[in-house]
């Protein structure tokens, strides 16, 4: 057990834990084949690296958790100080044992647990490493303040970083950034020596979100490249960075970000850090998915298909009456619509975003019989009914405030922000906050530390989930915290979502912050759906949902089809844009469907039917996405697990770049198996601006050549709405072809979107 050999699924971790020293990753990449305890032994050693001039006198290695004890100069793996002695303390951990199969993981998992003392420090530390059927690595560390002596100071944690090494060819960087309606949007860049560092102080993960830092061979891809990735599984401050030192190595790191001061490990107590996820993909980020869907896949929450859903912010905002609301649900029931969420605006006094936070009563003047005849009219409906609340959050203009400003964090005085709401709330302060108080969407956060607090809000919920049907709530988190207790507010959180599982197993919860504030492995644990983005532009959508399935299976994004002018862009765009953007995900509506003419509903109600049918595929199958040449072109899909079927789409987000775009090519199919390539209609068709369709899309039984055929077919229909890639036409093929040669593409209009249904035919 001294050099543990972990392999999985095309990736394999090598750990030298000979000696006392730190352990050290010797390997962690492709898969390395049937490697002996001698083999191992050779490779270890051979891989200690020179002395270099002007450097510590012993071979410099990157350890699991290096610190300059190790002549580590670059960012170390532990910090921390004890309050009375001078300076940081340097942790000189050594090794005392390792344990393998220790863990309480998935089923065929590999675990090992790495135990370090520095006895002198009085400080411990467990490293656990697991890898899982699929190939994903997951990290963590639990430090241990080991004093004994109760008078002694604690010890003040500075940072509790896991640090993996990758190879000097992964020199290129792929993270991402975005704003409120616009997240996932990745940034490149070359990493020169120096820290590339993402930090989050959002209190969320926030729009800006880092997501994956991915280091990979220069020009990575979706198809191509070796790409080493990680993502911090938390909810709260974090920082992700990669770091090429001078000294030689570069890696990639993560952990929770500290304030100072805040989280202080008592005597005889630990601490255990979120996961790092780890994944190595010798095929680009589509090897990245491959590994994380399953993986996620095997231990989501998710237990049945995922129902389509009607929300109603974009509807009917803070209007709401309950006439208004039940022609609504009439209309979402008569399409197909399968859950009704009541979406903001619904609890005491909620007639803007200004206040009523916290007040989670059924608002009496326009709910006299409560939510009994909306819920029971959308029952009769056939539809189950979901209700957006806002738990973490506060208004200052709300009886909880008045009653409770202690529980607001970051305190409240007469001269708050946005204090014309506040007047005649004492002053006071919450504990441990300190921080201006600043409200952000007029709103303030509660204090989920507060133990008074925390009950108050699991009681209010409860109620609700008792008295109501309720089948799922969307759980929203509209503001950074801008406070210095992150950590205590995220784990609290963490806290009040399990407990409100626990107390309501069969209530599911999606994670909304802002639309995609919020979208991270510790809070995927613990909800079914997470809302992609606040906006429903499918240009938008379509580069957000791109990026975020890297790291989340589809079932998991909340994709709406919203009105035709997008009420966060203006933008308008046509249905069949609309409805194949919103196909690919946990798909749902957010439009006023009362305003909906009879042609639309009779194309969401095909879309409706069609996404049912494809839904098994949707949300099991493998995400695939071809490497464009042309940036304004894009084709993605889902294979079948099996391979037996896919669906694609082929995507027009802007002009082409040349009259006759690049032929589509299918990845992700069996090479030797023979595939049909349809293309689907699902309600409208998509917009063209061709003369005539590719050859294999012609109608079939068409007169003349092929060409002619399809040339003849629709010349004179040109941009008309009804101009269908090529209704009927379809070509068998097999898989090695549909990839490699793949298929002349229908000439889309700009914002469009064709659909193929690719099935073995053998
Ligand atoms: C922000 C969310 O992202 C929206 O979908 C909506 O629920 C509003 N909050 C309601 O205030």
């Amino acid at each position: 057990m001294s050099i543990p050999y972990l392999r999985a699924a095309g990736t394999s971790l090598v750990l030298d834990a000979r000696g006392t020293g730190v352990p050290v990753i010797v390997h962690w990449g492709a898969d390395l084949g049937d490697l002996d305890g001698e083999l191992l032994a050779t490779l270890a050693d051979a891989s200690v690296p020179a002395i270099s001039p002007s450097s510590i006198d012993v071979p410099l290695r990157l350890s699991l958790l290096p610190t300059l004890a190790e002549g580590w100069s670059g960012r170390p793996g532990v910090s921390g100080f004890r309050p009375g002695r001078h300076g940081a303390l340097t942790l000189d951990l050594r090794l005392a044992e390792v344990q393998a199969g220790s863990g309480t993981a998935l089923p065929g998992t590999q675990t090992l647990a790495i135990f370090l003392t520095d006895a002198a420090a009085r400080v411990a530390v467990r490293t656990d490493l697991e890898l899982s059927v699929e190939g994903v690595l997951r990290l963590r560390h639990t430090l241990t303040n080991t004093s004994t002596d109760s008078a002694a100071p604690p010890f003040e944690l500075g940072s509790l970083d896991v640090i993996l090494p990758v190879p000097d060819r992964a020199g290129e960087l792929l993270d991402f950034t975005g704003l409120w309606t616009h997240e996932r949007r990745p940034q490149r860049s070359t990493l020169g020596h120096g820290v590339w560092s993402r930090e989050s102080r959002h209190g969320r993960p926030g729009h800006d979100d880092s997501y994956l830092m991915a280091a990979g061979t220069p020009g990575f891809g979706f198809r191509t490249g070796e790409v080493w990735a990680t993502h911090l599984a938390w909810s709260g401050d974090k920082r992700t960075w990669a770091e090429n030192s001078a000294l030689g190595y570069s890696a990639l790191g993560s952990g929770e970000l500290l304030a100072p001061g805040e989280l202080s490990v008592a005597n005889a107590v630990s601490h255990t850090t979120p996961w790092t996820v780890a994944v190595y993909s010798a095929a680009g980020l589509d090897g990245v998915s491959a590994r994380l869907h399953p993986w996620i896949r095997s231990w989501s929450t998710i237990t049945g298909p995922r129902p389509v859903v009607l929300n109603t912010w974009e509807a009917v905002y803070f209007d709401h009456d309950l006439p208004t609301l039940a022609r609504l649900a009439d209309a979402a029931a008569m399409v197909g619509v399968e859950r009704f969420v009541l979406d903001d605006g619904w609890f005491t006094g909620r007639s803007d975003d200004r206040r009523a936070l916290g007040d989670w009563f059924v608002d009496p003047v326009t709910w006299p019989g409560g939510l009994h005849p909306l819920i029971e009219h959308v029952h009769a409906a056939g539809m189950d009914f979901g209700l957006w609340v806002e738990p973490e959050m506060v208004s200052l203009d709300s009886d909880v405030a008045r009653a409770h400003p202690e529980w607001v964090l970051g305190g409240v005085t007469e001269d708050s922000a946005g204090v014309g709401a506040a007047a005649g709330v004492a002053s006071a302060t919450a504990a441990g906050a300190a921080s201006p108080a600043l409200t952000w969407r007029f709103q303030r956060v509660l204090d989920l530390g507060d133990p008074d607090a925390f009950d108050w809000v699991f009681a209010r919920l409860t109620a609700l989930l008792t008295e109501y049907p309720i089948a799922y709530l969307k759980w929203d988190h509209n503001r950074d915290l801008l406070a210095g207790s992150a950590h205590r507010q995220t784990t609290a959180v963490y806290r009040l979502i399990d407990a409100v599982r626990a107390a309501h197993p069969g209530v599911e919860i999606e994670s909304c912050a802002s639309g995609g504030a919020r979208i991270d492995l510790g809070i995927l644990e613990r909800v079914d759906r997470v809302w992609t983005s606040d906006t429903n532009d499918p240009l938008e959508r379509q580069q957000i949902q791109r990026y975020s399935s890297v790291l989340l299976p589809p079932e998991y994004l909340g994709g709406h089809l919203g009105a035709a002018t997008a009420h966060t862009t203006g933008r308008t765009s046509e249905l069949s844009f609309r409805l194949a953007t919103a196909l690919f995900g946990s798909a749902g509506i957010e439009w006023d469907l009362t305003r909906a003419n009879e042609t639309e509903l009779m194309q969401i109600a095909t879309w409706i039917a069609r996404y049912k049918h494809l839904r098994p595929l949707l949300h099991s199958g493998v995400v695939v996405r071809a490497d464009p040449s042309d940036p304004a072109l894009e084709l993605h899909g889902v294979v079948a697990p099996d391979q037996n079927s896919a669906l694609f789409a082929q995507v027009a987000l802007a002009a082409p770049r040349a009259a006759l775009p690049e032929r589509m090519r299918f990845p992700g199919l069996a090479p030797d198996r023979r595939y049909r390539v349809a293309p689907l209609t699902l309600g409208a068709p998509p917009r063209t601006i061709q003369d005539a369709p590719p050859a294999w899309l012609a109608e079939p039984g068409s007169s003349g050549t092929a060409a002619g055929a399809a040339l003849g077919a629709v010349a004179a229909d040109r941009g008309s709405a009804d101009d269908d890639p090529g209704s009927g036409g379809s070509v068998t093929l097999t898989g090695a072809v549909l990839a490699l040669v793949g298929l002349p593409a229908p000439l889309l209009a700009p914002e469009q979107a064709a659909l193929f249904t690719v099935d073995a035919v053998d």
